[in-house]
């Protein structure tokens, strides 16, 4: 038998609230290396609520996140900046800045958190400009570019720091079926390469599970399911079945995410 690895994510027991609402009740899940773990759930289920607690940007209320051996709610914030080097985002809208041109954008992480020179930035961006599949449009602004071309520029940007793990919002938000599907070989084929650990959360499911070696829904602020892809295809989870068929028939009901108990 191997020895066991260290998930690259872990959250254990997580409790969040805001105020009076409990958006996550008891959420526990492990990420191991080299999953593309999709977590999926409802508009306002806390899907991006679980990204920025592994990112560190929000601690959670009760329970420990995990990045490897980290506990990111622990860590003073020199440490939780380093660890965030090995992170990388690739939001919801593609979140570039509307007043740098793509490789100002793509070079920000590279400027910001480390020391090289504008020459080795430069070798740096081309190269992930390059994977992207965008070096022709170095010098335009992200006004210029259509959706799908923004979204490459955004994986060229997480991708910059050479990152062991890479958190996708909604990556197919906002883009036609056809380039939501490039955009998703793209993804498969980068994390593949890199050999990235990566979270993606999405209420899409053909992006779902065309992306996804793992998946887990959450639900009313718990993962009622967890597993391979192929698992989920065959879930009797009511939740599931209802969720993956899109069906109006089903336990889910519209506003359902109010509905947690606190
Ligand atoms: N800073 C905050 N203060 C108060 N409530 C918040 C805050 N951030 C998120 N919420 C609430 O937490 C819940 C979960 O939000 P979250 O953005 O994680 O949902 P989501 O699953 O990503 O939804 P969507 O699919 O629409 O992006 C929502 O009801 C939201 O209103
Ligand atoms: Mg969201």
């Amino acid at each position: 038998m191997s020895a066991p690895t260290t998930p690259v994510v872990e959250l254990r027991d997580i409790q969040l609230s805001f105020d009076t609402k409990t958006v996550l009740n008891g959420v526990s899940l492990a990420v191991e290396p080299q999953d593309r773990l999709v977590i999926l759930g409802q508009s306002g289920s806390g899907k991006s609520t679980i990204l920025r607690l592994i990112l560190g940007i929000l601690p959670p209320t009760e329970g420990s996140v995990f990045f490897k051996q980290f506990e990111v709610s622990r860590l003073a914030r020199r440490k939780l900046q380093k660890i965030r080097t090995q992170i990388g985002m690739v939001y919801q809208y593609s979140a570039l800045l509307s007043s740098r041109n793509v490789r100002d954008n793509v070079a920000l992480p590279l400027e910001e958190l480390t020391r090289k020179t504008p020459a080795e930035i430069d070798k740096t961006v081309d190269e992930k400009l390059e994977l992207v599949g965008m070096n022709g449009v170095k010098n335009q602004m992200p006004s210029e570019l259509s959706g799908g071309m923004r979204k490459r520029v955004s994986l060229a940007r997480a991708l910059v720091m050479d990152p062991e793990l890479i958190l996708f919002d909604e990556p197919s938000a906002g883009l036609d079926p056809v380039i939501s599907s490039v955009i998703d070989k793209l993804i498969i084929s980068l994390t593949e390469q890199s050999k990235v650990t990566s979270v993606i959360v999405t209420h899409e499911m053909d992006s779902a599970f065309r992306i996804g070696t793992k998946m887990a829904m959450l639900y009313q602020g718990k993962i009622i399911e967890m597993g391979s892809t192929e698992e989920f295809k065959n879930s009797k989870h009511s939740v599931v079945r209802q969720f993956l068929s899109g069906s109006t028939e089903g336990p889910i009901l519209e506003g359902s995410q109010d509905a947690i108990a606190t």
